[in-house]
């Protein structure tokens, strides 16, 4: 009894984790950390050359953690220096600038290139991935249309947080969840907890994004029998086609 009671006051374990960046150059990686753990923004752009490496302690819930943070390089030049650290990694940060559509679009081949390093026995499926739409609220920023980040992020199961390193917005907040994300992965054995990441939909949404993703074929998709007819398929089609004063065609 006693040798239980002391065991149950010893403090546990700090907890060490690997975290990576990833994402174009000029992105704002390298200062997203810098807001995060200096405090502090610089305006000047200074690339990573190769690699940054640093040492973070958190304290998230109950655990202490210790972050291992890998600041990659965003430019194509460093591949050969970057492949060699994407093994052994249980948080991503991925990173893009709200005011390109071509850093949002290359976060497939961020993706591709760690798939790639990891090779055939690598599993990014329980890996946390945090992805961040940086630079909000910079003068000019226009937006874009055609995909939408956070349905991106959700068909994937990963977090979706807005941010700017230059006032700070949206930075704690994101660290906080990423670590208890990496926290709950790691408690549960290293595999991602179902509903874990990725979170913002309802569990109906939920069961909808699984099901259109295990999908088979279109009926599938929507969730019908093969051969429903329009209105069976999309419940409210004949409504909204109508419209308000029902002057429609159906
Ligand atoms: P690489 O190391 O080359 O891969 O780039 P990086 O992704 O680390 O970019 P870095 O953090 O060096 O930032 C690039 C530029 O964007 C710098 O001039 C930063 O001052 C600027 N920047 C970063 N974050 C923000 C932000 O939230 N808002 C604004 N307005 N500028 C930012
Ligand atoms: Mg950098």
């Amino acid at each position: 009894m006693e040798a239980n009671a002391a065991k149950r006051k010893e403090p546990r374990k700090a907890l060490r984790v690997k975290v990576i960046s990833m994402g174009n150059a000029e992105v704002g990686k390298s200062c997203i950390i810098k807001r995060y753990c200096e405090k502090r923004f610089v305006s000047k752009y200074l690339a990573t050359i190769g690699i940054d490496y640093g040492v973070t302690k958190v304290q998230i819930r109950d655990r202490e953690i210790k972050v291992n943070i890998f600041d990659m390089a965003g430019h194509p030049f460093f591949y050969e220096v970057r492949n060699e650290f994407y093994k052994d990694t249980q948080g991503v940060l991925l990173v893009y600038d709200v005011g390109s559509k071509e850093s949002f679009d290359s976060l497939d081949s961020w993706l591709a290139e760690m798939k790639q390093e990891l090779g055939p026995h690598g599993n990014m499926e329980n890996v946390v991935f945090v992805v961040c739409a940086n630079k909000v609220g910079a003068a000019g920023f226009p937006g874009f249309p055609g995909e939408f980040p956070g349905v991106w992020c959700s068909f994937r199961g990963f977090l979706y947080w807005e941010t700017s390193a230059q006032s700070g917005e949206g930075i704690q907040e994101m660290f906080q969840n990423f670590y208890s994300a990496i926290v709950d992965l790691c408690e549960n054995g290293g595999k991602r907890p179902p509903g874990g990441a990725g979170a913002g939909f309802t569990r109906e949404q939920a069961d909808a994004i699984r099901r259109i993703r295990a999908s088979k074929d279109s009926w599938d998709t929507l969730g019908v029998k093969p051969g429903a007819s329009r209105c069976g398929a999309i419940p409210g089609f004949r409504r909204e086609r109508r419209g308000p004063r029902g002057k429609g065609r159906d």
